[in-house]
């Protein structure tokens, strides 16, 4: 069964097409990336605009690097809740109209259960990140829509390996087996941090979640005041590399259970780096990169990112306690790129003699791959397609009232 999934619930238009839930046909991503960091975050109108203008040529490309024809596309699944509204709508009535045009069913998904569904596709060396363009919307560069028609769009494939872009077969052999239940399953990205309790494919229960800030939301904040680039995530990652985690003390909140706070880790770092230059704290933030030396700033990169990892797992290690049943951890979202998160939670959880799954950088992030995934194993467990004429958005609901 090949499922076409389309994702527009942030900032990148992305379109998938997936083979059985796991086998990755093609995967293209289009990301607002270098339109945002000139602003340092989202700005949603600009958003769906930039999705309106992607989302066509991305579908289509979707399409031709998969080898495939609209005739050879069993369903189209694509991303209604939670997200920015704009988005959302671009997405969504996409979607909606080529089900209607090519009268395919229509599986509608919530953003965090595709992000953890990531972690059934076999997509190890289906596509290089480092061809993925942050692809500049032509409104902000006053380029007509026609002169764009011959740009290159998102990942490519190896087409070396297989016909019409296809992966190469050895691909769907690769990965390890899938997640078991009941697992646990952490989702860190930049609007969410939660820890799902999952005793099988659909069923999620909140079992922690943040009061505040998200951690990626955390990172990208961090960054800010760090005069790294958005977004926060990688480049704290990046700056870290060159500096010492134990130089900066940073306090772990004090919140019980399996729940997280993340803002106040945000501040503790502000304070530090006043109280490093000797700053009082009425001076402005967006001012104190420029005192900062490079090396102040990795120290910090460092410390943070540490600090950020260290609660993640020690929530992880409690929901591990509550829950001896648990058979597996998977981690999802766009934080679950951070090579130090990977790393400590691996350790943590193999060491608990616990199965650990963590979906390769290049879908950690959001793509439409895991749309079509998560879309897969609806199909599977029997729920049915949703109405097309009818089909809304909600760009706050939870996943476990979805
Ligand atoms: O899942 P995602 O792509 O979009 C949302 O659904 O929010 O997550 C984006 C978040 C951003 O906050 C970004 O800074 C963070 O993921 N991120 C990272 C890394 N790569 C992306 N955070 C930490 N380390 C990274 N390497
Ligand atoms: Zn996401």
């Amino acid at each position: 069964m090949k499922i076409l999934g389309i994702e527009t619930s942030c900032d990148e238009t992305a379109a998938s097409v997936v083979e059985d839930g796991v086998k990755i046909l093609s995967d293209v991503v289009v990301s607002q990336i270098d339109i945002f960091a000139e602003y340092g975050g989202v700005i949603p109108e600009v958003a769906a605009r930039s999705h309106l203008e992607a989302i066509m040529p991305v579908v289509n490309k979707a399409l031709k690097d998969a080898g495939c024809t609209w005739e050879d596309i069993d369903a189209i699944a694509v991303t209604h809740a939670p997200g920015l509204l704009g988005s959302l709508l671009v997405g969504t009535l996409t979607a909606r109209t080529l089900a209607i045009l090519h009268n395919k069913p229509l599986y509608a998904t919530h953003h965090l259960k595709s992000h953890v569904y990531s972690n059934w596709l076999q997509g190890a060396g289906v596509a290089d990140v480092s061809q993925r363009r942050g692809v500049r919307s032509a409104a902000a560069r006053g380029v007509a829509p026609a002169a764009r028609g011959a740009r290159p769009l998102g990942r490519e494939l190896p087409k070396a390996n297989g016909p019409a872009g296809r992966a190469p077969e050895r691909e769907i052999s690769d990965r390890t087996p899938a997640p078991m239940f009941p697992l646990i399953a952490l989702v860190v990205s930049g609007g969410h941090t939660q820890i799902l309790y999952m005793p099988a494919h659909n069923q999620f229960e909140i079992i922690g979640t943040t009061q505040d800030d998200a951690v990626g939301e955390c990172f990208d904040k961090v960054a800010k005041i760090l005069g790294l680039p958005y977004p926060g995530g990688p480049s704290i990652a990046k700056a870290a590399e060159a500096g010492n985690p134990q130089k900066y003390k940073l306090p772990h909140p004090n919140v019980k259970g399996l729940d997280f706070s993340f803002s106040g880790l945000k501040t503790a770092v502000l304070r530090a780096v006043q109280k490093e230059l000797s700053l009082p704290i009425s001076h402005p933030s967006h001012d104190l990169k420029n005192h900062l030396t490079p090396e102040q700033v990795a120290d910090f990169a460092a410390s943070f990112q540490k600090t950020a990892v260290d609660i993640l797992t020690e929530k992880i290690a409690t929901a591990i306690q509550a829950h001896p049943e648990v058979k597996s951890i998977v981690v999802a979202g766009g934080v679950s790129a951070n090579q130090l998160l990977k790393s400590t939670l691996e350790t943590y959880v193999k060491n608990q003699g616990l199965a650990f799954f963590c979906p390769d950088p290049k879908l950690s992030g959001d793509n439409g791959a895991m749309v079509a995934a998560a879309a897969y194993y609806e199909i599977k467990s029997g729920i049915k397609p949703t109405d097309p004429y009818t089909l809304n958005i909600y760009p706050r609901i939870s996943i476990e009232s979805h």
